[in-house]
């Protein structure tokens, strides 16, 4: 568990379903549309399937308690896909993705959350790198990688697709790779 001024960051519980389903009954963004749910029997599900690994971190107001979004930090290479705290990976790398409710947008959360948990990998999980991914028109969390102190390493063309257009052919999009090694967040604000 991590402790921020105005957060708590923490595994997700079965509790958590009602605020889950809140945020991902309607993703806003396009590589988040496969994650979306439409019961709460979902939701329960899916807070049962972040109980199961280390990847997810819950992002609780510590004035409510209630659970406004997650971070979710994949280590890179191989089986994550099936216990991302088992190894076959490489440890020192890893790729945070997030998402708030978008009511709770623009606040400096996610800024708290993401701040905290790249502490949290570079000092107590020995990371070196992390980098992220992020759609070209996504300005906001282009903004979040730059404020987090992240270089733009590249702009992959029509790298990926997540949607369909109306004659079932995929879109493709243009997706920005960001990245921090450890030594550059050592140095961050010195
Ligand atoms: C990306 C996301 C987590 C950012 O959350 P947020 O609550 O807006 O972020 P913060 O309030 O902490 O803002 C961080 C910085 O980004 C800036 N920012 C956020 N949204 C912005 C926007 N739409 N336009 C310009 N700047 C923006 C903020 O101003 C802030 O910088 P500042 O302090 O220098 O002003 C949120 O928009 C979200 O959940 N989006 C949907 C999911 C998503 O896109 N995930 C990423 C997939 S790649």
């Amino acid at each position: 568990m991590i402790t921020t001024e105005r957060l708590i960051l923490r595994p997700f519980t079965e509790n958590d379903a009602v605020d889950l389903f809140e945020y991902l009954h309607e993703p806003t963004v396009h590589c988040f549309f496969d994650m979306k749910i439409s019961s709460m029997d979902e939701a329960k599900e899916e807070a049962v399937k972040r109980m199961e690994t280390d990847c997810y971190f819950a992002i609780e107001l510590k004035d409510t308690g209630k659970v406004i979004g997650e971070i979710f930090v994949h280590p890179d290479g191989e089986g994550m896909e099936e216990d991302c705290s088992e190894g076959g990976y490489s440890d020192d790398t890893y790729s945070p993705c997030w998402m708030l409710n978008k009511d709770y947008h623009g606040k400096g959360y996610a800024y708290e959350a993401a701040n905290a948990v790249f502490d949290y990998l570079f000092n107590e999980k020995g990371a070196r790198r992390l980098y992220a991914y992020t759609e070209d028109y996504n300005i906001a969390s282009q903004k979040l990688c730059e404020k987090l102190g992240m270089r733009q390493e590249g702009l992959f063309m029509e790298f990926i697709s997540f949607v369909n257009d109306e004659n079932g052919y995929p879109i493709y999009e243009n997706t920005y790779q960001y990245a921090i090694l450890k030594k550059e967040w050592d140095k961050r604000g010195k």
